[in-house]
């Protein structure tokens, strides 16, 4: 019963937004996003050009330090990210203790946590900036590897080392797909596909996950523990969990046999949500879905696949994009509606999904991080509306209904 609005509460006025729908937590110059015209620019650059024509290393650089890289600065930090992928092989016996059934985001943002016990300089409160720019290395070079060794954990295969002869995306599709028992082709429609999509993810200003790392890095916490907190809030499935569960529904939709009418029906009656739809900010079009969707087209032909599942997601945005429901609460496909499906011509297992999420916002977490503690931003502290008891009296056991 209380309504959004400034409130009185036990010690002074207080703002209540739930879900902070209309609270700005900081000032930022990281990333610009314009929800009523579709606009999302990293550092000033549009997301249009930098998936068209950068790398995901070049985008990681940008917005991390600010600046596009010149050559030197370029091959300078794909030198670093390239010498740190390899993991301590201790850490390999805390895989071995995962369960197979492990999700492989549980999996991962342990094991980010687990780094700092390796690194202890980045514990203590004086960091250089020596050792915030070599744990920013070391979680880019290392996140990928830890990834595709949670696959691996899963699928109960040999790990792959990282290659280091190959890019950035090369190098991850080989320790995830190579087999002990058969040569691997790198295919460079899948390079550049993952170049793509890791780029649209890198960074979305103050989202939860992003907000997460900000208020957890404002604690002083350190930037391992602060990442593996940003990666399990992206675990839900209203946030990064969301792509998974696209094509989870996409694939429900296809073998219940039901029309996509009949579903439509269910999602306008909120039996369930229509997955990789609506969005906080974006309310006439996501930028990253218009990229994706297209992107979608072109792989899936490049790749000679057929995909069933594109067809029922390009008739439910067909149906969404007519129906007086989607159109008045402004509701369209976000980033994660046809990420999914270019992950599944990928062969990447659903549950992966979303580490490829995490994957890809990692330059954004830490560039938030970095931007938060060089505002020195107070610890974040929200206040509340308390709505509970008035002061009562201790009540005996004996005496309790
Ligand atoms: N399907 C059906 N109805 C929806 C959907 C959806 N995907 N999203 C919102 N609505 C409806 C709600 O029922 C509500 O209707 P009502 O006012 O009649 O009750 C209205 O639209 C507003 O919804 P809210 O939940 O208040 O919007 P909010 O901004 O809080 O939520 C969110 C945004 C979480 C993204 C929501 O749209 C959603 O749940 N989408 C599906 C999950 C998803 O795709 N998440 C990924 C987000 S993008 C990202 O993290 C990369």
């Amino acid at each position: 019963g209380i309504d959004i609005g400034t409130l009185r509460s036990a010690t002074g006025l207080v703002t209540l937004d739930p879900g902070y729908k209309n609270t700005g937590s900081t000032t930022s110059a990281i990333t610009f996003l314009d929800g009523e015209k579709g606009v999302l620019r990293y550092r000033g650059y549009n997301i249009e050009e930098l998936a068209e024509k950068a790398s995901f290393l070049e985008v990681a650089y940008l917005i991390i330090f600010g600046e596009l890289p010149d050559q030197a600065s370029l091959t300078k930090f794909q030198t670093d990210v390239t010498n740190h992928t390899l993991i301590h092989e201790d850490m390999r016996k805390i895989f071995d203790g995962f369960p197979t059934t492990s999700h492989p985001m549980v999996v991962l943002s342990s094991l980010i946590s687990v780094l700092s016990t390796f690194y202890p300089g980045s514990m203590e409160s004086n960091r250089s900036d020596e050792e915030v720019y070599m744990s920013i290395v070391r979680l880019i070079a290392k996140v990928p590897t830890i990834a595709a060794w949670s696959y691996k954990n899963e699928m109960g295969h040999p790990v792959n080392y990282p290659d280091n002869s190959l890019n950035y995306g090369a190098r991850f599709l080989k320790m995830m797909f190579a087999l002990p028992t058969q040569e691997y082709d790198i295919d460079p429609v899948m390079v550049s596909a993952l170049n793509k999509i890791l780029i649209l993810h890198a960074d979305h200003e103050q989202n939860c996950s992003t907000s997460t790392i900000r208020i957890v890095g404002s604690s002083l916490a350190n930037i391992y523990a602060s990442v593996a907190s940003a990666t399990n809030a992206l675990s839900g499935p209203l946030h990064g969990g969301a792509n998974q569960q696209v094509i989870e529904m996409l694939e429900a939709i296809h073998s219940s046999g039901a029309t996509i009418d009949e579903f439509m029906e269910k999602v306008k009656n909120r039996e369930m949500r229509l997955m990789g739809f609506g969005h906080r900010v974006y309310k006439n079009f996501d930028p990253r879905a218009k990229i994706l969707k297209k992107a979608c087209d072109d792989i899936l032909s490049k790749m000679g696949i057929e995909d069933p599942l594109l067809d029922i997601a390009k008739k439910l945005e067909k149906i969404a994009l007519e129906d007086e429901f989607f159109i008045e609460r402004k509701l369209y496909p976000n980033v994660d509606f046809y990420s999914g499906i270019i992950y599944r011509a990928m062969n990447l297992p659903t549950d992966m999904f979303t580490v490829m999420f995490a994957m890809g916002r990692l330059p954004g977490w830490i560039a938030q991080w970095k931007e938060m503690l060089e505002m020195k931003q107070p610890i974040g502290r929200p206040r509340q509306i308390y709505t509970g008891e008035n002061e009562r009296s201790f009540v005996p056991m004996s005496d309790r209904k």
